[in-house]
C-alpha cells in the first residue's frame, strides 16, 4: 500500500471528551491508509466510547489500564512506545494536556509518551474558554516548545452550544498532522518548495470561463508529499474540488495570470517550482462585463497568449515542469526542457491507462536536464510524487 502512513505502528491515545466518536473515525482512516493501530484509552475516554469499538475497527488489542495481568505486553508501555513510529493524542483533553506539559505518567498513555522518543501530534478538543485559558495557552506553548506537533483545534461549533476555537480537528487534518510529523525532520527538511495545482480559469464574461481537465490531484500530492518529507510547501492552486492539505501554505489563484504573480512573489525565497499546474496558453483578450447574450449563430472570442510563468521564473531554485501530452511523449518534453531550461520534467502521456485526467494514479516519464530517460511505472500519485522529489533533491543547488 502506498502512502505516508503504509505499515506504520500508530499509538493512538484517546482521553475523555465527547470527541471520542470522531476518534473511532481516525482509527479507522489510519487503518485503511495501512496502519497498523494501537489504542490506548483514558478511563474517560471509555465512558464516551467502548474499547470494543476501537478493538472493532483495528483488529488489535486496546490498552485501558496499566495493570491488565491478562496483557499479552509483558511491560506494556515500554512496548507500545518502542515499536511506535507516532503517538497520536485525539482528542486529548485539558487535564491530558497538563500531565504531558509536566511529564506525569499516571496512566498508560501517559507512560506510554514518556517512555517513547518518536513524534507526538497532541489534537486538543474543549470548549473554547478551556482553550482560552492561561494554564491551558502554557502547557501548549511548553509541549510546542518540546517538538510536540499540536494539531489544531479548529474552529466551530461546541457540543456545549457555544462557539469557538476547541474543536477536534476533522480527520483528514489530523492525518495530514500525523504524517507531517512523522516526516519533520525528513530530507527536506529546511527547504522550501513552491508547487502550483489545478487548472486555471480565464474568464469570457461573468458566468463563463475557459478552462480543462486538470483535478489538481497531481500537485496536491506532490505538496503533501514534500510536507511529509519536511519541507516548506507553498501551494499555488487554481480551483479543485479537492480540500486544502493540513500545513501547507495554500494560495488561492483563478487565472494563469493570478498564478503567475503569486509564484513571481516567492520565487526569491523558494529552493524549487514544480509547475503542475495546467495554465491556460490562452486567455480571452478581454472578457466582457456583462453577460454575453445569446444572438449571432456564430460567436468568436478573440484569444491572447498568457505568459509562461515556468519560461519567465528566474532566480536560483531548481525547476520542475509537467508535459501532459497525447503524442510524441518523449520528444515533445525534451523539446521543452531545453526551451523552458528545466532540470526535469515529467512527461505523461494522456491517453495512456491509469494517467488521465483525474485518475489516483499515473505513469510518468522523467527527464532531466542532461535529456536522461527514466520511465516508471504506474504508481499511486503519491508514490510519483516521491520519485519525483528524490530527483528533485539532487539538483538542490546548496
Ligand atoms: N506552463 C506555464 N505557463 C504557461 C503554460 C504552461 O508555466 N502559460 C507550464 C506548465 O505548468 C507545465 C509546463 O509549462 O509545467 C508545460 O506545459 P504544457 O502546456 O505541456 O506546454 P506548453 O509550453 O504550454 O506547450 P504546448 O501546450 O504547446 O504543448
Amino acid at each position: 500500500m502506498a502512502g505516508p502512513l503504509a505499515d506504520k505502528h500508530v499509538v493512538l491515545g484517546v482521553t475523555g471528551s465527547i470527541a471520542c466518536y470522531k476518534a473511532l473515525d481516525l482509527a479507522s482512516k489510519l487503518v485503511q491508509a495501512g496502519a497498523l493501530v494501537d489504542v490506548i484509552m483514558s478511563h474517560g475516554a471509555t465512558q464516551f466510547v467502548t474499547p470494543l469499538a476501537f478493538r472493532s475497527i483495528t483488529h488489535r488489542a486496546v490498552v485501558t489500564d496499566s495493570f491488565d495481568p491478562d496483557s499479552e505486553y509483558s511491560v506494556e508501555h515500554v512496548a507500545l512506545a518502542q515499536q511506535a513510529d507516532v503517538i497520536v493524542i485525539a482528542p486529548a483533553t485539558v487535564h491530558c494536556i497538563a500531565k504531558l506539559a509536566l511529564g506525569l505518567a499516571d496512566d498508560s498513555l501517559t507512560t506510554t509518551v514518556v517512555a517513547a522518543r518518536c513524534p507526538l501530534v497532541v489534537a486538543p478538543a474543549m470548549d473554547g474558554n478551556m482553550y482560552d485559558h492561561p494554564t491551558t495557552q502554557e502547557n501548549l506553548a511548553t509541549l510546542k516548545e518540546r517538538g510536540v506537533v499540536i494539531a489544531g483545534p479548529g474552529i466551530g461549533r461546541f457540543a456545549s452550544g457555544l462557539s469557538g476555537v476547541g474543536r477536534l480537528l476533522e480527520t483528514p487534518d489530523l492525518l495530514g498532522n500525523i504524517s507531517y510529523a512523522m516526516g519533520i525532520n525528513g530530507d527536506l527538511a529546511g527547504k522550501t518548495v513552491v508547487v502550483s495545482a489545478g487548472g486555471t480559469m480565464e474568464p469570457i464574461d461573468p458566468v463563463r470561463v475557459i478552462t480543462n481537465h486538470s483535478s489538481g490531484k497531481m500537485g496536491y500530492s506532490l505538496a503533501e508529499a514534500a510536507r511529509d518529507r519536511g519541507a516548506n510547501v507553498v501551494l499555488v492552486t487554481a480551483p479543485t474540488n479537492l480540500t486544502a492539505p493540513a500545513l501547507i501554505d495554500v494560495v488561492q489563484v483563478n487565472t494563469a495570470e493570478e498564478m503567475r504573480v503569486a509564484i513571481q512573489a516567492r520565487t526569491a525565497t523558494t529552493d524549487a517550482l514544480v509547475m503542475a499546474a495546467a495554465v491556460a496558453d490562452y486567455r480571452p483578450t478581454k472578457a466582457e462585463d456583462q453577460k454575453i447574450k445569446k444572438t449571432e449563430d456564430d460567436l468568436n472570442i478573440p484569444l491572447s497568449k498568457t505568459t509562461d510563468i515556468l519560461k519567465n521564473a528566474t532566480g536560483n531554485f531548481v525547476r520542475v515542469g509537467f508535459a501532459a501530452e497525447s503524442q510524441n511523449l518523449v520528444a515533445n518534453a525534451k523539446a521543452k526542457v531545453e526551451a523552458k531550461q528545466l532540470d526535469l520534467i515529467v512527461a505523461n502521456d494522456i491517453t495512456a491507462e491509469g494517467s488521465g485526467f483525474g485518475s489516483d494514479t499515473n505513469q510518468v516519464t522523467l527527464i532531466d536536464r542532461d535529456l536522461g530517460v527514466e520511465e516508471l511505472p504506474l504508481l499511486s500519485k503519491y508514490d510519483v510524487s516521491n520519485r519525483i522529489w528524490d530527483r528533485v533533491k539532487d539538483f538542490f543547488r546548496d
